[in-house]
């Protein structure tokens, strides 16, 4: 506990949505700073404390503040379809955003529009004009908008791109991810919003992320391809795909290609032994990195309770709950750090100097490529033409390609067997 917890700047929070992603890192992250506030030789102490939470129906939040044994208390709560809006409304400094995919954009774009600093759940939005926006709108409102990409924080990502930049893996050729979620995340989890979505844009990203952040930004982005299955989450003919496998193509400078298969599904079995199956393999012009994101060592069988209480092959790296050696109970991983970082990036800005010079604290955070919004077009690029191309294929033309920056324009759409082109965004990505 702090000394002099009255004299501590205080950073208030605002989620939007309070979900399962809420319950998996939000929470853990507003609890444990709760009783340690942050802290930098930058800043000094800095407490943050979760003052609003807007949600559709509110129902998650009557519950969770019906449980004797939740910590976070005090809070608003503020639900229905303007309940974004007046959580705004309030004095809130910084907003996160956990809503469902296609419903990131609004709040988003309102929150920074009020002035708030704002951190967006994977995907930050699915098209790049939306993204044009919020990044103008964090530059006029001098605020920062990041997106949460906890895989850049698993520490063997990390060291992925420590290799990359080191020079001891040179110059990736090609790769493969595969991400697969369970059949309750499209049956139950997400039924609400599940219709018309696809599971690329749900979890691709990731991966999407962690390619071009770890191998760019000295290279092109030229090319998308997907395809995908449907008939298990909705009708086999209609707009809400079971599966997805993309293609995405990059040229270094020096003209040679790199290209990269990510295949997504959240029709997985959910007696899986895992919660979800990630697994990369990244060939280089000297190596191989290959990686099983819960294959790291730990396998464990408790009767009646494996595979779906608990897992076979759990990944404690991104999230777990633990008795630290010295007694304390935590709860931390990577998929907590990320959101902390976040904090650390507003309390830098906000109280890491003095006033005047706020504006250069501002530049340096947004300078932060690993997850600034403005950093975030090759992925956005990638999202809106996988988008199309499932559209297309749904709507009877399967196979369209998007070609990135070139003569049509920054997305352009090729059916197959037509010479022109669809332009999906004009500007260059
Ligand atoms: N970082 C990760 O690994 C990770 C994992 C899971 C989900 N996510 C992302 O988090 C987001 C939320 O996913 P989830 O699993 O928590 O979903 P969820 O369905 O469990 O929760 C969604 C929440 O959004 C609220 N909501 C929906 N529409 C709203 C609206 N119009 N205004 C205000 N609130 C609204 C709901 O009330 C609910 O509280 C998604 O974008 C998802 O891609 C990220």
């Amino acid at each position: 506990m702090t000394n002099q917890p009255h004299c501590l700047p205080v950073l208030t929070a605002g989620m939007v949505g309070f979900g399962m992603i809420f319950d998996e890192t939000y929470r853990p992250f507003f609890e444990a700073v709760r009783r340690v506030p942050l802290y930098s030789p930058e800043t000094g102490p800095v407490d943050v404390s979760l003052a609003a939470v807007a949600t559709r129906t509110g129902s998650r939040v009557e519950q969770y503040l019906a449980d004797p044994a939740s910590v976070l208390r005090g809070f608003r709560s503020v639900s229905g379809p303007a309940a974004a809006r007046d959580l705004f409304a309030t004095d809130v400094r910084a907003v996160c955003i956990a809503t469902p995919d296609d419903r990131h954009h609004g709040p988003a774009r309102d929150a920074l529009a009020a002035g708030k600093h704002v951190l967006i759940e994977k995907p930050s939005v699915l098209d790049l004009p939306h993204l044009d926006q919020l990044t103008a709108l964090a530059e006029r409102h001098g605020v920062l908008a990041k997106v949460v990409y906890h895989k850049l924080a698993d520490p063997d990502h990390k060291k992925l791109r420590t290799l990359v930049t080191d020079k001891i893996l040179n110059h990736v050729n090609n790769g493969y991810c595969s991400l697969l979620e369970p059949k309750s995340i499209s049956g139950g989890q997400f039924s609400e919003w599940i219709r018309g979505r696809n599971p690329g844009t749900y979890v691709a990203v990731h991966y999407l992320k962690l390619i071009d952040f770890t191998f760019g930004p000295d290279w092109a982005l030229d090319r998308v391809t997907a395809t995908g299955q449907r008939g298990l989450v909705g009708p086999a003919d209609g707009p809400t795909w079971d599966s997805v496998q993309l293609q995405v193509v990059y040229r270094h400078p020096d003209a040679r290609e790199a290209a990269f298969d990510i295949h997504t599904s959240w029709v997985t079995p959910d007696n899986f032994p895992g919660y979800v199956e990630q697994e990369v393999q990244f060939r280089f012009d000297n190596g191989v990195w290959a990686a099983h994101q819960r294959k790291r060592g730990v396998e464990l069988t408790v009767e009646n309770r494996t595979p779906r209480e608990l897992k076979n092959t759990p990944n404690y790296h991104y999230n777990g709950t633990f008795i630290e050696p010295w007694g304390e109970r935590s709860q931390r991983g990577y998929g907590i750090e990320v959101i902390e970082r976040f904090f650390r990036e507003v309390a830098f800005v906000e109280y890491g100097g003095p006033a005047g010079e706020r504006a250069e604290r501002l530049r340096q955070m947004r300078a932060l490529t690993y997850n600034d919004v403005s950093a975030d077009r090759n992925c956005v690029a990638i999202v809106q033409a996988m988008e199309a191309i499932l559209a297309r294929a749904a709507a009877g033309v399967p196979g369209c390609l998007v070609k990135v920056n070139g003569p049509g324009g920054g997305l352009a759409l090729y059916e197959p067997g037509t010479a022109s082109a669809t332009i999906l965004y004009p500007g260059r990505v």
